[in-house]
């Protein structure tokens, strides 16, 4: 029995420790940084979760430091102290790497030539060194451990930081991060779910389901479908209206009001009616489209009675509960 359950748990732990070894492929970064070069220019970049011997992330903004017009770039990785049974090998020791670009002009710059490091620590982002060299940087970017987001995003809120990263869509759930979204600290990037094409999983990662290939070089991909970008660095999307050309008058039906709210429901952002001066309740992806100057966000996914929003006793997905500025 006893042996029984450290299997489980050291299962349930694996599962958890595999989650968090997903890379992220170049075409995905280029696609969501192209957005926000603006924002670069004499900044400090700090990659922290990366390993610049295999980060997509480092080979980025190496690449387009003088593009960027970059003012650093700083790269760290991460050592598990039990490194041996679940990240198995895959980075021998927690590097840290600083770039001040034009090592070899035209060439791709790499890691090796420019110089790594060790950490005296294990490259925890939470530890004294990774948070020193975080108070030195201005905007971090990255695609973090899913298990330890909370805790990450929390940091980076603490220490007023920039930043652009990769999440589960799960995490607009949480209510720490929710809290952000509607306080307008934090927001969706560009690319979510579909836009994101897939991550690069290690090779003793099974594949599985059939959102799985091999890449042109050899590497194995997964696409989860099921991420996105977190950010508080702006971007042209969080000012663009959504087009609304639906009417609640005349359509009352479409539109039944939650038992224990006042408002309305509404299954599709794009059925969200252009009359209605109401609340109404969303499904989650509206946020994709949020503009915070069209709408305001109330509550998310609790009625007053603190249970989730119903209708004829029936919960429909999550809902966040918005208002129409503009009315
Ligand atoms: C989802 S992977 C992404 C790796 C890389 N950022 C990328 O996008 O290709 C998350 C990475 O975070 C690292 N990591 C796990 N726990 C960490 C911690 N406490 N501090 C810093 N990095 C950590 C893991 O080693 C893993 O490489």
């Amino acid at each position: 029995m006893i042996a029984e359950k450290t299997l489980n748990q050291t299962l349930h732990i694996a599962k958890f420790a595999k989650k968090d070894e997903f890379y992220t492929q170049l075409s995905d970064i280029e696609s969501e940084l192209k957005h926000y070069e603006r924002h670069f220019k004499n900044k400090v970049v700090f990659c922290n979760c990366d390993d610049p011997r295999n980060s997509n992330f480092f080979n980025y903004f190496a690449c387009n430091f003088e593009k960027l017009e970059l003012k650093k770039l700083i790269t760290t990785c991460y050592k598990s102290q039990e490194a041996d049974l679940f990240i198995q090998g895959k980075a021998e020791k927690a590097v840290l790497l600083e770039y001040y670009g034009n090592i070899n002009g035209s060439k791709i710059p790499d890691a090796e030539e420019i110089g790594i490091e060790p950490l005296k620590g294990d490259g925890d982002f939470r530890g004294k060194e990774s948070i020193d060299l975080l108070n030195q940087s201005d905007i971090v970017v990255t695609n973090p451990p899913f298990s330890l987001f909370r805790e990450y995003v929390e940091q980076l809120v603490k220490y007023e930081k920039k930043f652009l990263i990769i999440g589960n869509i799960n995490a607009i759930t949480y209510k720490e991060i929710f809290k952000l979204i509607k306080e307008n600290k934090a927001w969706l990037g560009i690319n979510m779910g579909r836009g994101i094409s897939g991550f690069i999983v290690p090779d003793y990662y099974e594949l599985y389901g059939t959102e799985t290939r091999i890449d042109n070089f050899g590497n194995r991909i997964i696409s989860p479908n099921n991420c996105l970008w977190l950010t508080n660095l702006d971007t042209f999307k969080r000012h663009e209206d959504i087009t609304l050309n639906k009417t609640y008058y005349g359509n009352e039906t479409e539109y039944p009001k939650f038992d224990n709210y006042d408002a309305i429901n509404v299954n599709k952002t794009q059925d969200i009616p252009l009359d209605y001066d109401g609340v109404m309740g969303v499904p989650i992806t509206f946020l994709h489209k949020y503009n915070p100057d069209q709408f305001e966000l109330i509550k998310f996914r609790k009625g007053n009675d603190d249970k989730d929003l119903s209708i004829n006793g029936k919960c429909p997905y999550f809902r966040i509960l918005i208002k129409n500025k503009r009315l």
